[in-house]
């Protein structure tokens, strides 16, 4: 399995530096922090931060407002009655019972957790290549193995070479979708195929994180599939379309006895600020749509910037677009950090392509001008 460190352990590497030198100042934890990989929140870097594919237009009104009443009203409170609403609402949106959803700190902690229950006992992952690379570290940490499957000519995940990688030794399949860093989306009637197919053999679990930024997020989505009690995990999280990154909020549909199993696994609980915003959120369709449609048409516009740069790009369906420049990632990265955008990590195999994510209007206006420089 690689050994490629993804950002959640880079943080948890920091996090140990930290730790370990808590009475330091900050400046002086910089400066020890080894790599400069510090953690995000000591960084003022003054550029425009276009690689964690979060959501720059930030969480609705509504949520910010519920978050503020929260904090002042409840903050002493546990949040047994206020998760419970957010189980029930959740619910009630995926159309099951509250038992068929694990609520995580993140859909971070679900992958995480995930990880170690279907990764120990060297269980095999079968997962695209490149693809989100969470789940598969954290299998990587109890002994799993990772079966890592070629994207397709389409840079899409190849259904049927991942069919043909499913053995006895699998204990989950893990598709992404749209998928982290490509940013494609499978044909939704052949995937659905292939999920009931699958699903009568091993796990199969789809990691949703960006799908309410496609076109079709009801003909898309897995999650009836988990509902009607197959053997399916379908993740969403709150840190894409709603845009609360920060707060960490995911979860995941699933039949109800996988769920009881992954839920004893978790060990953390959750804020009641978040679990406030992640409420209004839900019912706040008005937010969605317009944050979809803005995401969209930086998306647009981003695709028309790199062809018009004669640069090949993969079809986009998420909040980032992914191209090939030309030159070795960490060029490609150092240079557009010379004009002030930071842009996402390289993503081997495909190490001449780059990801960006989509910012604000201002933020973007920078991009195009640093892409004209760099590639044009
Ligand atoms: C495909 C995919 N899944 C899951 C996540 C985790 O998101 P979070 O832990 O913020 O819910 C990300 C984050 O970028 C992602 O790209």
């Amino acid at each position: 399995m690689t050994t490629l460190l993804n950002r959640r352990q880079w943080l948890q590497a920091a996090g140990a530096t930290v730790a370990a030198a808590a009475l330091a100042s900050p400046a002086r934890l910089l400066a020890q922090t080894p790599a400069a990989a510090p953690r995000r929140s000591l960084v003022a870097s003054g550029l425009v931060r276009l690689n964690y594919n979060e959501n720059p237009f930030g969480p609705a009104a509504s949520a910010k407002a519920a978050m503020a009443q929260a904090a002042n009203e409840r903050a002493f409170r546990y949040a047994d009655a206020e998760e419970r609403e957010l189980l029930e609402l959740i619910a009630r949106r995926e159309g099951c019972r509250p038992e068929q959803i694990v609520l995580g700190a993140g859909s971070g902690e679900i992958l995480d957790v995930a990880g170690f229950h279907f990764g120990l006992e060297r269980g095999e992952i079968v997962a695209a290549h490149p693809s989100y690379m969470a789940l598969l570290n954290a299998a990587d940490r109890v002994g799993g193995r990772a079966v890592r499957v070629p994207l397709n000519a389409r840079f899409e995940h190849d259904l049927p070479a991942m069919a043909a990688a499913v053995t006895p030794r699998t204990s989950l399949i893990y598709l992404v979708n749209p998928n982290n860093p490509t940013g494609t989306v499978c044909d939704a009637a052949e995937l659905k195929r292939f999920v009931r197919e699958q699903a009568e053999r091993t796990t199969v679990f789809i990691d949703e994180a960006y799908l309410e930024l496609t076109d079709d997020f009801a003909g898309r989505t897995c999650a009836p599939l988990a509902v009607e009690g197959r053997n399916v995990v379908v993740a969403r999280t709150f840190s894409k379309i709603f845009g609360l990154a920060g707060m960490r909020l995911g979860y995941a549909v699933m039949p109800e006895k996988l769920a009881v199993t992954l839920r004893a696994r978790m060990t953390g609980s959750l804020s009641i600020v978040t679990i406030a915003a992640a409420i209004a959120s839900l019912q706040d369709a008005a937010y969605v749509a317009a944050t979809r449609a803005k995401i969209q048409a930086g998306r647009e516009a981003l695709v028309a910037a790199v062809k018009a740069l004669g640069r090949e790009c993969a079809v986009p369906h998420g909040n980032f677009v992914f191209f090939r420049t030309g030159m070795p990632a960490p060029e490609f990265i150092a240079r557009m950090r010379a004009e002030g955008v930071e842009v996402g990590r390289p993503f081997p195999p495909l190490l001449d392509w780059a990801r960006i994510s989509i910012g604000l209007p201002e933020e973007m206006a920078a991009c195009h001008r640093a892409l004209r420089r760099v590639l044009g």
